[in-house]
């Protein structure tokens, strides 16, 4: 079965052909983050109306790029939640004209779903039951995948996602916009020791994550410095920001791992491709001997095939819609 997928839930405008939710025969992203770059983040007014400029000729280019009409396609997916109302609402309404004039089926794709999906093209013999750290810019979920369309959340964060705490920290560091990969990188080169920095707990919630205090520390550090005329070596502090997060997601998911009895453990959102984070997965699971996976890094990041993959598991279990699917902007991954 091939799928047309479509994602616009942010700052990338993509659309992909994906067959039986495993094989990528086309994936098309334009990037928006030039712009927004010059604002420091995402400006959901721009997003939404590059979305319209854009998503014409990317649709078409995945269909290009995969050899493929509408005859060859089966059906149609879409995020349609968790994102920018604005944004998401380009590819809702695009996905939904297609159905219409192609009478095929639409499915409504959880953004966070099709991270999880993400690892299945890379990666054949992953099947579910798997425990997984969901993590973006939006969102830091561990996620019980029970089934592809079946999934509990253990533990989440109580303030900022994973992604927007790097970004954020960065950003208080003179790094461009999204900031977390320009941390990461930095860090490659600092002491994770050479700063002292909270590790939060949330008390009564073992498996539940708190970001904000670790950031405004890291943001006051910076601030006290500079009113004293000195700059902080900024890859020490990168380096001992990102192991204080990354021992922070650990911690938790190989507790709950450990507890709920699970060996076989799954990153997934754009903060997967953090380097230190895949490296300690490893390592955690090799010592246990249980199995790991992370998405490529070409797919960590907003893309569409990953919408085409989980689209694949939807349509299986029954997960059509009609032509009054809405974008929602907040949306519990449990629910789909
Ligand atoms: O999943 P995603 O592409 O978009 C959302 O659904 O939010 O995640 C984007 C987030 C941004 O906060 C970005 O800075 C972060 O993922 N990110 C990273 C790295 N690469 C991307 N954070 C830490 N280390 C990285 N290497
Ligand atoms: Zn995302």
């Amino acid at each position: 079965m091939k799928i047309l997928s479509i994602e616009s839930s942010c700052d990338e405008t993509a659309a992909a052909v994906v067959e039986n939710g495993r094989n990528i025969l086309s994936s098309v992203v334009a990037t928006q983050v030039e712009e927004h770059k010059l604002y420091g983040g995402v400006v959901p007014e721009i997003a939404s109306r590059r979305h319209c400029e854009a998503i014409n000729g990317v649709v078409a280019e995945a269909l290009k790029q995969a050899a493929l009409s509408f005859d060859g396609i089966d059906a149609i997916a879409v995020t349609y939640a968790p994102g920018l109302i604005g944004a998401l609402l380009v590819g809702v309404n695009f996905a939904k004209g297609l159905s219409m004039a192609t009478g095929l089926p639409l499915i409504p794709v959880h953004h966070l779903r099709s991270h999880i999906a993400s690892n299945y093209p890379a990666h054949p013999e992953l099947e579910p039951p798997f425990l997984c750290l969901v993590v973006s810019g939006g969102h830091s979920h561990i996620v019980e995948v029970t089934e592809y369309t079946v999934m509990k959340v253990i533990g989440k964060t109580r303030d900022d996602a994973a992604g927007e705490a790097f970004d954020k920290a960065a950003r208080t560091m003179g790094m461009p916009y999204p900031g977390g990969i320009h941390l990461d990188k930095a860090a490659e080169d600092g002491d994770p020791d050479a700063f002292r920095l909270p590790r939060p707990k949330v008390e009564g919630a073992p498996y539940d994550f708190s970001f904000s205090g670790l950031k405004t520390a890291v943001i006051n550090q910076i601030h006290n410095a500079s009113q004293k005329g000195e700059v902080l070596p900024v890859n020490d502090l990168s380096a001992s920001f990102r192991k204080a997060v990354v021992e922070s997601l650990m911690e938790n998911f190989i507790k709950a791992a450990e507890v709920l009895g699970y060996h076989k453990l799954v990153l997934a959102g754009g903060v997967s491709a953090n380097s230190l984070l895949r490296r300690r997965l490893e390592q955690e699971c090799q010592r246990r001997h249980w199995q790991c996976y992370y998405p490529p890094l070409n797919l960590c990041g907003d893309n569409a095939a990953m919408v085409g993959a989980q689209g694949y598991y939807e349509y299986l279990a029954g997960h059509t819609a009609s032509a009054s699917l809405n974008a929602k902007p907040t949306q519990n991954i449990e629910l789909g």
